[in-house]
């Protein structure tokens, strides 16, 4: 594909809105809670810090090294370097070039579960205009769970719903449909975070939950914890599949990529973190398990509007802004879809998108109706929508994660990576910034970028690797 017209986000905050926009959903809101819930608390915290401080910014800087690099979709990207990266410029085929397709396959299971839940929201919306919490009870709001989740057709239109809207928008291209949105409404939704934090903090009996969250037992930390954080971690930051590939290919050259993946990372742990001081602190308050599972957001949540001063108000607002905090996120998932499609089989982007969401349509249909009682879509005891949930963030996305970093730090050139990491100011020789670099920023700026840039390249090479691959394994031996 001519390089020239791949379109480009248009600014620095353009970059880190949609990469927050991919990072920022479900993963955060619904799924971080679920599992900090089934994983000891507290335990789970301390780990999945760890891992997003640790593992999270150096993937996120690999998948933006390949993507900006290759300017080019997951598959096209591992393809191109793998022969521009082969020892003395020889035209060896490795098996790196396969982790395009992986990526691309995750990205397509990713969705297909996803919009089940992205359904939800949309329903939730609905359910909040039309004042279905209003005196309910915690009975009331549970059964309104799981009449909705199991309705014969209701889940399936909100999904359709939410998926369509998704095709719409990635039909109109990477700039005026991803980047607008993300730029308004993510800084938003981390106000109303704030506020939700301070009522449920206020409940009476909250500090119990609140204890559960954040005062760690390190005893309960074991393989299934680390590789739970990891999966969470991963499928929080939107890495180890491609849809950061992808979105490195549209930024530009003089973009400062670094300062985007910390912003990120960072932004992402933080809504996450409120998440949890929200529903930890109220599901105890209300007496609903922390292992509750798929219902503990969709049940907490209206509780705590239920108690507050202009409760309907705040209710619909967080709902409109959940659904579009999730439309970003499937957006850039069906993103990886529509440019590997487009790209690589030369097709229209319309064309691309039809056939992207007509095939995750066909399995999130699975998905979604394995929620119903009685439904025979169990494999081996788990629902289809868990199946899915587990063989990307378990399986798919660590492993993908891992082959990424391997590629950036064994098998691209140092020097070339450096030169992304740095904007071209890398000079290989004395592993310092080049002279004259700086014109525009102070020098003790460049010497940070510069040892910070290193730090990351050394954790890319040795410790993520061997910590995914720690982890990866002692869950199997388990
Ligand atoms: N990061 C998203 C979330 O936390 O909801 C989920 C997601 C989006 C995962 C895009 C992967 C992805 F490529």
């Amino acid at each position: 594909m001519d390089n020239t017209k791949r379109e480009n986000f248009g600014s620095k905050l353009g970059i880190i809105m949609a990469t927050a926009g991919s990072a920022l959903g479900l993963g955060n809101i619904y799924r971080f809670p679920c599992e900090a819930g089934a994983n000891g608390g507290a335990a789970f915290l301390i780990v999945y810090l760890a891992i997003a401080l640790l593992i999270g910014t150096p993937l996120m800087m690999a998948e933006f090294i390949i993507g900006r690099r290759s300017r080019s979709n997951p598959i096209g990207a591992f393809r191109k370097l793998d022969k521009t990266s082969a020892e003395g410029g020889k035209a060896r085929k490795s098996p790196f070039t396969l982790v395009g397709y992986l990526g691309v396959l995750s990205a397509f299971l990713i969705l297909a579960f996803y919009t089940t839940v992205a359904g939800w929201t949309l329903g939730y919306l609905g359910k909040s205009i039309a004042g279905h919490f209003g005196g309910q009870d915690l009975a009331g709001i549970q059964q309104q769970f799981s009449d909705f989740t199991s309705h014969p057709w209701l889940p399936l239109v909100c999904q359709g719903a939410f998926l369509l809207l998704t095709a719409v928008v990635v039909m109109r291209g990477v700039k005026d449909g991803i980047e607008r949105w993300s730029k308004i409404l993510m800084p938003l939704l981390l106000v109303i975070m704030v506020v939700l934090c301070i009522k449920s903090l206020t409940l009476s009996g909250a500090n119990e939950g609140l204890r559960f969250f954040l005062k760690p037992d390190f005893s309960k930390i074991d393989a299934g914890v680390l590789i739970s954080a990891l999966g969470q971690c991963f499928f929080s930051l939107s890495i180890g599949m491609g849809a950061l590939i992808t979105y490195g290919s549209y930024i530009d050259k003089n973009d400062n990529m670094l300062s985007s993946a910390v912003s990120v990372t960072l932004a992402d742990t933080l809504v996450a973190v409120l998440a949890g001081i929200v529903i930890f602190p109220a599901a105890f308050s209300f007496g609903i398990q922390p292992e509750a599972g798929a219902s503990l957001a969709f049940t907490t949540l209206p509780m705590v509007f239920q108690q507050m001063t202009g409760g309907y108000f705040f209710c619909l607002i967080f709902f409109l802004l959940l659904v579009i905090a999730t439309l970003t996120s499937t957006i850039s998932l069906l993103e990886v879809i529509v440019a590997a499609l487009s790209e690589e089989l030369h097709l229209s982007r319309t064309r691309a998108a039809i056939i992207g969401t007509v095939g995750t349509a066909i399995i999130g249909v699975l998905a979604t109706l394995s929620f119903r009682p009685g439904s025979p879509l169990h494999i081996g005891g788990t629902t289809v929508f868990d199946l899915l949930d587990h063989a990307t963030a378990m399986y798919l996305m660590p492993i993908g994660g891992l082959l990424i970093v391997l590629f950036v730090g064994w098998r691209m050139k140092r020097a070339d990576v450096m030169d992304e990491m740095t904007n071209g100011k890398w000079k290989e020789n004395s592993g310092k910034m080049k002279e004259g670099c700086t014109t525009a920023a102070p020098r003790r700026h460049s010497t940070f970028h510069s040892q910070l840039s290193t730090l990351i390249y050394l954790i890319i090479r040795y410790l993520a690797p061997v910590a995914i691959a720690i982890i990866f394994i002692s869950q199997l031996l388990k």
